[in-house]
């Protein structure tokens, strides 16, 4: 197992580039079984989830090539419609083969995916959304199993804005009979990636980035050439890892506009921030103010920041009170990085975290969730005593190579077989 040492205490300087990102490479990969054929992605982010979406499209049939950062998926009609327990358990975000493989083959058996660490996470936004397209659901023995000679469009409102739920109701409606509405959907950059991808291959989309998204329902789709986009997640937390460490770091390759929640929280505490349009920099800064953040699904402040900036205020001049309105148990990393030395008290969703400049203290600690372990190793950066952060492979799920991304901006991090 691979644990990551930091001995932190230096401010970080220089220039690093963002990885193509996860959550708009897996549908994006998912789509691909809407067409049969060769599908080309380039900006493909060398990460655990991918592997695991590959296993699983390997298992449906399909055929994956990897050249550096660019994804080729040839994809032949399969021979079964099953995607199994063992694959989907390894990441949640599997059950994104449901809505193309039931608009394309008429049938799907996807494995439910179970609990995780951050909350529940159930799928019922989309199971109701698939059986109003006319699809019959069972669930039976672990699995979800839908038929549907035709699924036929209909006007849909999500209950809430599901990243997941609109992914997979967008694919599946591209291949519907008439027209889908679908109501109060998600606007994260990524669906917007997606609708773009979905477009190229010949569906007839508009709206994505609003509330309200329109398919008009074709008879077929073909494969395309997609470029995924900069990872905005890994853009902010290399951003708040030159912040923790009073650095200064230009991230490049990212898209700004996307982590402007961050930004203007960054700008409240009294970092100063300049931007391009594919670049933003922190400049150095030895103290800033505590400020409050609520999560909420984009434009919002994402949850999938929200450890990571915590991190950042356990550092800060005043107290700060961090809400986390999308997970209901999303503060996996309180306890670890109290065991560094963070004053925080964690209340159902709401953390108030008393800010201390110098408060933190190395220690070892262990990686709870992907966001849980990118924040304890910025706790890690802070201070400079020696961090062990263990159960790294939370952090290769979702980052790639973060500690040599770190490394470039000069800061003391390895990786450790144990
Ligand atoms: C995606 C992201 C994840 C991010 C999250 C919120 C991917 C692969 N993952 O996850 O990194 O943290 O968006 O920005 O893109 N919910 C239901 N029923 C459902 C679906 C969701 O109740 O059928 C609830 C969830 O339990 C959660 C909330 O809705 O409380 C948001 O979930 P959702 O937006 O669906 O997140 P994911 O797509 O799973």
């Amino acid at each position: 197992m691979d644990i990551i040492i930091i001995k932190g205490g230096k401010p970080l300087k220089g220039s690093v580039a963002v990885s193509g990102a996860k959550n708009a490479a897996l549908p994006l990969l998912f789509s691909s079984l809407l067409a049969e054929g060769e599908h080309r992605f380039d900006n493909v982010p060398l990460l655990k989830d991918i592997e695991s979406t590959e296993l699983l499209l390997n298992h449906l049939n399909c055929e994956t090539q990897r050249i550096g950062t660019q994804m080729k998926v040839t994809v032949n009609q399969p021979e079964s419609l099953v995607a199994p327990y063992d694959i989907v358990r390894k990441m949640r975000a599997s059950i994104l083969c449901l809505g193309p493989l039931l608009a394309r083959y008429g049938k799907a058996k996807v494995s439910l995916p179970g609990g995780c660490a951050i909350g529940s996470r159930p799928i019922n936004l989309h199971i109701e959304p698939l059986r109003q397209l006319g699809a019959q659901i069972e669930i039976e023995h672990g699995y979800v199993i839908a038929k549907a000679k035709k699924l036929v469009g209909d006007r849909i409102v999500f209950d809430f804005a599901t990243v997941g739920g609109t992914e997979n109701i967008m694919m599946a409606a591209t291949l519907c009979k008439g027209t889908t509405i679908l109501e109060n959907v998600a606007k994260e950059p990524e669906i917007s990636d997606l609708a773009r991808c979905l477009r190229s291959m010949g569906a007839q989309i508009e709206g994505e980035g609003t509330s309200v998204i329109t398919i008009e329902g074709v008879d077929e789709l073909k494969p395309t050439d997609h470029r995924v986009i900069p990872d905005r997640i890994e853009a902010g937390t290399l951003l708040l890892a030159g912040a923790i460490t009073g650095g200064d770091v230009k991230v490049i390759d990212c898209v700004p506009s996307d982590v402007d929640a961050l930004i203007n929280k960054m700008t409240a505490c009294g970092f100063e921030i300049d931007t391009g349009v594919d670049w933003m920099r922190v400049k150095p800064c030895d103290r800033w103010r505590a400020v409050d953040v609520n999560t909420a699904p984009y434009p919002g402040f994402p949850t999938d920041l929200q450890a990571q900036f915590m991190a950042l205020m356990t550092q800060a001049d005043g107290t700060s009170v961090i809400t986390e309105r999308i997970f209901e148990n999303r503060f996996m990393h309180v306890q670890e990085l109290v065991r560094m030395g963070a004053k925080i008290t964690p209340k159902s969703q709401v953390a108030v975290v008393r800010g201390e400049k110098a408060g933190l203290s190395g220690a070892q600690v262990m990686a709870t969730d992907l966001r849980a372990s990118a924040s304890l190793i910025l706790a890690g950066l802070a201070t400079a005593d020696e961090t062990v952060v263990s159960r790294i492979y939370h952090l290769d799920r979702g980052y790639e190579k973060l500690e040599v991304k770190l490394q470039s901006l000069g800061a003391q991090i390895e990786r450790c077989s144990v």
